[in-house]
């Protein structure tokens, strides 16, 4: 017997918070019957679980990386009809979500699975899991200001986590710079915003790295199946990124 959101969550539904959700609003039904309150739980290999109706699918997990190219939606569908990360999983039948997202603009490693457990855990909040970035940045920062970044610098939303920030490659003639930041959050727009607080605006923002998984050499707008080793990994540091900050 496991938890009704846990179940959702595993199916593909959404997210477990989202799940929970779900289910508070009545749209999931247990063996025919609503179930509104989180307490419940179900086998699913024995109950009938529907949601609006519908029954849940046991599908198998899929994780993939994607190297998003700038000018994407993380998002399934777009009312403006804009590029989603959907048409770049050519062949992938299964309904993936994004572990956490990236801006319109912001290209990169993006994590998507059907595995909404495994989604909560590596975005949580409380479970910092380090992303690194490279921005390119108009202007070259003066290191003072990258040391401010690197110790937390004030948001409109709060001051930031510690973060790693080196030079990557300062280009004087074109006055720009490229930095690598890693950060163990994941607020809104947080990289862009933090150099606009030093007054270096980012012009091209990409993710190089989520936890121990880099990029590597995975093309523009390609994707690639994550290898088992590769998920238990990431999900590890999940769970001892999120020890290490409870101390
Ligand atoms: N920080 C940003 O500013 N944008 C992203 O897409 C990710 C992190």
């Amino acid at each position: 017997m496991e938890r009704l959101q846990k179940i959702l969550a595993q199916a593909g539904v959404a997210s477990r918070r989202k799940c929970e959700e779900l289910i508070l609003s009545g749209s999931v039904q247990v063996n025919g019957e609503t179930v509104t309150t989180l307490g419940v739980k179900a086998d699913p290999a024995e109950d009938s679980i529907t949601v609006n109706g519908k029954p849940i699918k046991s599908e198998s997990k899929l994780y993939l990386m994607l190297n998003k190219p700038k000018g994407v939606i993380t998002s399934a569908t777009d009312p403006k009809g804009r590029k989603v990360v959907g048409d770049y999983l050519p062949g992938i039948k299964e309904r993936v979500y994004p572990v956490g997202r990236l801006d319109y603009d912001t290209e990169g490693l993006l994590l998507l699975t059907n595995d909404g457990e495994f989604a909560n855990l590596l975005t949580h909040p409380k479970h910092h899991v380090p992303k690194t970035y490279l921005a390119t940045v108009k202007g070259v920062p003066h290191g003072s200001l990258l040391d401010k970044l690197a110790k937390g610098i004030q948001l409109e939303d709060g001051m930031t986590a510690p973060a790693q920030v080196e030079y990557q490659d300062v280009d004087e003639e074109k006055k720009q710079a490229v930095i690598t930041i890693t950060i163990h959050e994941g607020r809104n727009r947080q990289v862009r915003r933090m150099f606009e607080a030093i007054g270096h605006p980012v012009t091209r923002l990409k993710r190089v790295r989520f936890g121990e998984l880099g990029l590597l050499n995975l093309q523009r707008g390609k994707f690639r199946h994550l290898s088992p080793k590769e998920v238990q990994e990431l999900l590890g540091l999940a769970r001892k990124s999120h020890n290490v900050h409870k101390k």
